[in-house]
Order: structure tokens, then C-alpha cells, then sequence
């Protein structure tokens, strides 16, 4: 899809929503050969990309550097870009502020934000100012340190029920689409079906109307610690250790590189400097 008011369209026609997550040109080029709906620049990159362990040293100018890549890799894909920990919290000034930056400096077609409450006022406020906004409820990976860790939520009727009540007030804010995280099927299901807006499931079941996996997770590329819910399609890393493992041989056997690879002159040319 080209943009976000696609989301709904593939609700009205029950229409899976294939997301999954992109970093840099090559990884966009293939998401986007590979005819995945819409890609998100998520800031999982602190993690899988840039190494640290969690999301909340990842920064404004880390996702725009990122997204600006994707974007290049493709060019006719829709691409949600995750605004990071702590840049929407500052109120709804220097949130909007910074909102409006990363749209203008990324390229994304749409921007994510953790969370309702108060955030409840910056999904309105920046559709209101005509930036699609994706919500993200569950487990949000950014506040897991208030959370207690990486678990599933919702798993009592409270907690239940607070995930629903947050989920209608994302719809009503103007968002368009909701990331539901680490949900039990159940409630994922339920919240799909209240909500006219669609459901984009990691760790949800197959109740909701999309899916989305970390790149990585999904391809076996250097991710460890990789969560339940993923199913690895591909093992990339495999021959990819392999690959590198074999250069490293080719090099110190001196078999790399070969006559293939190398470019000659005549050679007379070096004869007349050096006799
Ligand atoms: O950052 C990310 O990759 C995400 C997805 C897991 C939804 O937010
Ligand atoms: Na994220």
C-alpha cells in the first residue's frame, strides 16, 4: 500500500495487513519486493540493529537517519516510522514540534507512539495537524521498565479490560491503525472486532488484522533472545557466518583474490619506470 488511508480499506475487505520492520535500504528493498504492505521503521533498531538492550537510548535523529534509508529502499511502500522514548512527553508543543521534524526530515508516511493516557492527546493533536498516527498498546517496550520486563499483558479482567477502554480512546483520538503487543488471542480478537480502525498483531494470535515482525526475528540475522511469538521463516545468519568464515579462508590461503578478479596492464608499462 501507498499510504495509511489504505489501512482501513483492508479492514472493510478483510484483507490481511502485512507489516514488518525495515532499518536501512537493502532490508526496505527486500520488504518491499517481497510485496509486504507497509514497513516500520520501529525503534526495535536499538536493539537489533544498533546493539543496545533496550529501546531507550534510541534517538530522534537514530530514527530519521534510519527512516530516511528505508525510504530509499522503498520508494512505494508505506512506512511508519516509531517516534522514540521520551520524544512525545514533553508536552504537546515540543511534541508536535518534534513530530512535524521527523515527517519532514524522514520521509515516513506515518509516525508510532506508545501508549494512552496522555498520549491519548498526542494521537489527536498530531492528526490533527495531518500526521497519521499508528498506537501501540500491550506490551510497550518502551516503558517495560515500569511494566517489570518483556511479558504479556491484559491477563485479567482489569487489565483486560483498561487494554480495551485504551484501545477505543486510540480509535477515537483519530489513530489509524493500533499495534496490539503481546496480547492474549482472546482480547486481541475481541479488540479487532470493536474497533473500526485495524488491528496490526505481534504476539496477538491471528484474531487481528495484521501482523508485524522484527526483520531480524523473523530471518534468523543476528538476533538472539528472540521472543516466543516469532516464527523464524528464514536463517539467514547460518550462511551468513558461513560466507564471511569462507572469505576469511580464501584471504589467508591467498585462493582470494583470483585472475577473476584482478585487472592487468602490459607489462611493459611497469618496465619503463622500472627497467
Ligand atoms: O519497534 C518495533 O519493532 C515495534 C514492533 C515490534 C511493533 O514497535
Ligand atoms: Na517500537
Amino acid at each position: 500500500m501507498k499510504s495509511t488511508t489504505e489501512f482501513q480499506q483492508f479492514k472493510r475487505e478483510q484483507r490481511k495487513i502485512v507489516m514488518v520492520t525495515a532499518y536501512d535500504y537493502p532490508g526496505a528493498r527486500y520488504a518491499e519486493a517481497a510485496g509486504a504492505d507497509t514497513i516500520l521503521v520501529g525503534d526495535s533498531l536499538g536493539m537489533v540493529v544498533l546493539g543496545y538492550d533496550s529501546t531507550v537510548p534510541v534517538t530522534v535523529d537514530d530514527m530519521v537517519h534510519h527512516a530516511k534509508a528505508a525510504r530509499r529502499g522503498a520508494p512505494a511502500t508505506c512506512i511508519v516510522v516509531d517516534m522514540p522514548f521520551g520524544s512525545y512527553h514533553a508536552g504537546l508543543e515540543s511534541t508536535t514540534r518534534c513530530a512535524v521534524d521527523m515527517m519532514q526530515r524522514s520521509g515516513a508516511d506515518a509516525l508510532k507512539v506508545e501508549g494512552a493516557g496522555e498520549v491519548i492527546d498526542v494521537i489527536r493533536r498530531l492528526t490533527h495537524v495531518g500526521i497519521p498516527v499508528v498506537a501501540h498498546l500491550g506490551l510497550t517496550p518502551q516503558s517495560a521498565a515500569v511494566l517489570g520486563g518483556y511479558k504479556v499483558q491484559g491477563r485479567d479482567t482489569a487489565a483486560a479490560q483498561q487494554i480495551m477502554n485504551d484501545a477505543l480512546a486510540c480509535e477515537a483520538a483519530g489513530a489509524c491503525a493500533l499495534v496490539l503487543e503481546c496480547v492474549p488471542q482472546q482480547l486481541a480478537t475481541r479488540i479487532s472486532a470493536q474497533l473500526a480502525i485495524p488491528t496490526i498483531g505481534i504476539g496477538a494470535g491471528p484474531g487481528t488484522d495484521g501482523q508485524v515482525l522484527v526483520f531480524h526475528d523473523l530471518l534468523g540475522y543476528g538476533s538472539h533472545r528472540v521472543p516466543k511469538f516469532v516464527q523464524q521463516f528464514a536463517d539467514i545468519g547460518t550462511p551468513l557466518q558461513a560466507g564471511l568464515a569462507a572469505y576469511a579462508d580464501a584471504v589467508r590461503s591467498g585462493a582470494f583474490p583470483a585472475e577473476a578478479h584482478t585487472y592487468n596492464i602490459d607489462d611493459s608499462v611497469l618496465e619503463r619506470i622500472y627497467g
